[in-house]
């Protein structure tokens, strides 16, 4: 049978029984499909292995109008496929070569699953597009970034996003995220010419901070048909170049060196948030990392290497070191309110004292008694004192001197006590050497000493924990 037996066939055909396709979901064609000029394009159908016949019409209308590829078994013709404009896959897709604006228009497809089997039409709209048109709103601000980017500008900034190449024309506009949804704000559109004959649409905003006076996620959402553009909208993250954040107080954080640091930021209700961190002898704040609930999902962008970012918005470092040291914070906004949360980050370190061991030395009634800590950050100041308060006046500690010896990021810290024993009757005393006067406070550090007066006098470290006391002589050391 030749293409126009056929043809007549089918005309005679599909006037008795005429079947609209897509019966099945994943047989037929997506509508509308898009091509761009100057390249191959395809019109991409799915249609059941092993079909008998298939035409190919440049329009709606099959009953007035010629094939411009026919396909029986493997064999093509048509006048569409012999003058070299259209060819056809295998699977039945339509291959046009040199896509022109011309294309554009309703296709349609006749498909005879066998000889005897009912006409079944698909009807693809093609839209032409242009090889440069943009695959999402371009946010200028963010340069190649991205769909989403985040930065610190000034209060009175305007931001700008583009579509270029798109016929008809798109048109845009800026919202914020909020928690009750995305906001119009107002913007202003510029349709241009672009590649003739296609359309470049701008959107400017100056309303930054509408709703939210710190942080604020913009939306520049593109009215486009479905399935035109990737993703039709782009997001940019703004902070507030100028301070609004009333200050909050720290939270002072102790964090031993080698472990790992922890900060929440556990506010409820936020939709983006940004970790940024001051170096000590830094003037501002720099960028860590900035994150943003993406339809549910926490999209999180790290910009500074060597930082963790949990789901809930928690930041971790691994193996602290001093470098890390700083006053941290975490600002999220629900795009109506924003929240701060600051630490001050301390790194401590403890190397000074060399296991658990008692020692037990000799003790004249008057002398001089030394507490050492040795590789200890921060710094940090000592003292000496009688934990029992009975004892104060029978056991007396002056004439208190410290000296410090630092050692790279750490201290060797002494003090020395003069002390003299004014109450020969006692028969014990306890000493406390501790830390006074910081946050470090916190961790305890002390050491306790009990002094035994007996016949020959003794003294004992009870307990080796951070620091070591040490007397004038020792005699004995007992592991
Ligand atoms: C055609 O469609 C199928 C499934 O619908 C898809 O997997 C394939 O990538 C498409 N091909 C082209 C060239 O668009
Ligand atoms: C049809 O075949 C072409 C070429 O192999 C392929 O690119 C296209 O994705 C196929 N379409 C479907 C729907 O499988
Ligand atoms: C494609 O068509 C354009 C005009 O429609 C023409 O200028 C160009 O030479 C053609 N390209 C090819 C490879 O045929
Ligand atoms: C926001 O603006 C767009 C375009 O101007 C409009 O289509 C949409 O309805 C507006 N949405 C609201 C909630 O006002
Ligand atoms: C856009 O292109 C059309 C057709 O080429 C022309 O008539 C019109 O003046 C152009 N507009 C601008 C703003 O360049
Ligand atoms: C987060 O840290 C703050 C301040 O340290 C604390 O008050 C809060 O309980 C912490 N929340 C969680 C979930 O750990
Ligand atoms: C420090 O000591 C106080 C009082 O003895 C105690 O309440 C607190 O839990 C201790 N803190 C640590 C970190 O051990």
């Amino acid at each position: 049978m030749n293409a126009e037996r056929i043809l007549l066939f089918l005309v005679c055909f599909l006037f008795l029984s005429f079947d609209v396709g897509a019966k099945a979901k994943d047989i037929g064609c997506t509508s509308p499909q898009y091509v761009s000029t100057g390249s191959e394009g395809v019109i991409n159908c799915s249609f059941r292995k092993g079909f008998y016949s298939l035409l190919w019409y440049s329009s709606p209308d099959v009953f007035h109008s010629e094939a411009v590829l026919t396909m029986v078994g493997s064999v093509k013709s048509g006048p569409g496929y012999l003058s070299g404009e259209f060819d056809i896959y295998p699977n039945g897709s339509l291959i046009i070569y040199n896509v022109s604006l011309e294309n554009e228009g309703t296709f349609t497809a006749i498909i005879l699953e066998t000889p005897t089997s009912d006409a079944i039409r698909y009807v693809v709209d093609v839209i032409i597009t242009a090889p440069t048109l943009s695959r999402l709103p371009l946010i200028l601000e963010c340069r190649n970034e991205g769909r989403i980017c985040f930065r610190i500008l000034p209060l009175h900034t305007e931001v700008s996003c583009k579509i270029q190449d798109a016929r008809p024309a798109i048109s845009l506009h800026w919202m914020v995220r909020t928690n009750s949804g995305d906001r119009n704000v107002s913007s202003s559109l510029s349709i241009t010419n672009g590649t003739h004959p296609f359309f470049t649409s701008l959107a400017t905003t100056s309303a930054l901070f509408t709703f939210s006076s710190t942080l604020a996620l913009l939306v520049c959402k593109a009215d486009s048909p479905s399935g035109l553009l990737e993703n039709d909208e782009s997001l940019i993250l703004i902070q507030n170049g100028v301070e609004t954040l009333s200050s909050v107080p720290s939270v002072i954080k102790y964090v031993e060196r080698g472990s790992r640091l922890v900060l929440n930021c556990t506010v409820s209700k936020r939709l983006y948030f940004v970790w940024q961190v001051q170096k000590p002898l830094e003037t501002v704040f720099s960028n860590i990392l900035f994150a943003v609930f993406v339809e549910g999902n926490l999209q999180s962008h790290i910009e500074d290497h060597g930082y963790n970012l949990h789901s809930e918005g928690t930041l971790f470092i691994d193996d602290v070191g001093t470098e890390d040291e700083g006053t941290y914070r975490c600002i999220s906004s629900n795009g109506m309110e924003d929240d701060l949360l600051q630490y001050d980050v301390t790194v401590f370190v403890i190397d000074g004292c060399e296991g658990q061991h008692y020692c037990v030395l000799e003790m004249e009634p008057e002398g001089d008694l030394t507490c050492v800590v040795r590789g200890i950050r921060p710094w940090v100041q000592l003292k000496i004192i009688v934990s029992d308060d009975q004892s104060s006046t029978a056991f007396l500690l002056y004439g208190q001197q410290s000296t410090t010896q630092s050692n790279g990021d750490v201290f060797d810290i002494s003090l020395t006590s003069k002390y003299r024993l004014n109450d020969a009757s006692k028969t014990r005393v306890t000493i406390e050497c501790k830390v006074i006067g910081t946050d470090i406070e916190q961790l305890n550090l002390s050491t306790k000493l009990d002094i035994l007066f007996l016949n020959n006098v003794y003294c004992f470290v009870s307990q080796c924990q951070l620091m070591k006391v040490e007397c004038n002589k020792f005699s004995d050391v007992v592991e």
